[in-house]
Parts: structure tokens; sequence; C-alpha cells
């Protein structure tokens, strides 16, 4: 077996079949600016292990290296920022705790590189706290966490100055966004357009406090 594929079974029921790194870097070439702005969001839906994610944190935290090294507060404000960046949904539950782990283990390499003697408990669990809600165990054609009637939810983190705002959509409601359906976001045209309402909205936290979010 390669390592692109786990097993033939997996490859016939699920079409588990993992992009090499070569061809996911050609491919974020396509969107090179994106990967290198901070607050970029990206989604996959059908994660596998995380191949794409990892990369995309890789390239996020090179920018953010070059520049915050020097600033532990800016870097660790802006690290909520990328690692809230980045969502993932799998059908297979050992597909998804595997992304969540690299996307952990990676942050924490790199965060650990530049402020382990006074690294910030409460960010790391915040950072763990966000992986853990944005890498869904879910279906993505049922729009359903798997083996559950609980739609696919994902979290919108925004810092605000010092703060972190945090704010619940589900998957089918960001769906019926542009460009993937036909209204409108915004239009000064009198067209009908369409905002998607949170399902639930939260207080403000410290920024090093998603964990604390209810
Ligand atoms: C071809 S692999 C790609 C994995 C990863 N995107 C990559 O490029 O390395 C397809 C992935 O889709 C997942 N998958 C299959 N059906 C799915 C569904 N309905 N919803 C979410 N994930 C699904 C499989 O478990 C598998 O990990």
């Amino acid at each position: 077996m390669s390592n692109q594929v786990k097993s033939k079974e997996r490859v016939a029921d699920f079409g588990e079949v993992n992009t090499s790194e070569r061809e996911v870097n050609a491919m974020l070439d396509l969107v090179k600016q994106e990967t290198e702005r901070l607050d970029s969001r990206f989604l996959e839906p059908a994660c596998g292990d995380g191949n794409f994610l990892i990369e995309v944190l890789n390239r996020k935290l090179d920018i953010l290296v070059k520049k915050y090294k020097k600033n532990q507060y800016e870097f660790e404000r802006n690290s909520i920022v990328v690692v809230g960046s980045i969502y993932g949904v799998d059908i297979l539950e050992d597909n998804a705790q595997s992304a969540r782990e690299r996307l952990f283990n990676r942050f924490i390499e790199v965060y650990e590189k530049y402020f382990k003697e006074y690294s910030n408990e409460n960010l790391i669990k915040s950072i763990k706290f966000i992986i853990d809600k944005n890498i869904i165990h879910g279906d993505a054609l049922t729009l359903k966490e798997v083996d559950s009637e609980n739609p696919v939810t994902f979290c919108e983190w925004a810092i605000i100055n010092n703060k972190l705002k945090r704010r619940d959509f589900t998957l089918s409601d960001l769906l019926a966004y542009p460009p993937f359906d036909k209204v409108a976001l915004f239009s000064d045209m009198g067209d009908e357009v369409h905002i998607p309402s949170p399902i639930k909205d939260y207080k403000l936290v410290n920024y090093d406090e998603a964990h604390n979010s209810c």
C-alpha cells in the first residue's frame, strides 16, 4: 500500500486516496495569495487526515512567524485567527482525529520553538479547543454529524481587539451562500441578498479563552 492508501476496503467504501504533498502544494499555489493571508478561511469537506489542511497551516504559520516571532502577544492573538480559519469534515472518525492531532502538533512545534520559556497554557487550551471544533466528524453530503441528526455546525472565530467572538453557523446555511447558490450576497441593485444568521452567538472572551466560550 502507498502512503496515499490505507486499505482496499477504505478506497472502495469511502474513496479514500490521500493527495501527495507535491500535488497539494501545486494546488495550493493556485490560490497562493489566500494561503498567505492569515484570516482567509479554508474548508475541506472531505479532509481525510488533513493533507491539505496541514499545508494551509504551514503556509500561514510561516507568515505568522515572519511577522510576529519577536512579539508573543501579537503572535498569540493572530494564531487564534490562523487556526480558527482552517476547517475540515470527514466521515471517518479516525481521519478527523488524525487531522486534529496533526494541526495541533504542528502549531505547538512552531509556538514552542519561539515561546517555550513563557508559553501560555490558556492559549494552548484555546488552540486545542478551536481545532477540535473546526475539524468535524461529519457527512458532507447529508450535512449532518455521523450517526446523529445534529447538523454540521461551524464556529466563526473573530478577534476584536484582544477579545474573541464566537458565532456558530450550520453548514447548510453557509452553503446557501453565494457562490454556491444564485442569490447575491451584496447588491445595490435591489436584488435579493442572503446573509446567513448564526444559530448561536457567544459573549466576548479573552483572545486565549476560546475554551470558555459558552
Ligand atoms: C480521496 S480522499 C481525500 C482526502 C484528502 N482530501 C486528501 O486529498 O488527502 C476522500 C476522503 O473523503 C472522505 N469522505 C468520503 N465520503 C464522505 C462524506 N460523505 N463526507 C465527508 N467525508 C467523506 C473519506 O473518508 C476520505 O478521507
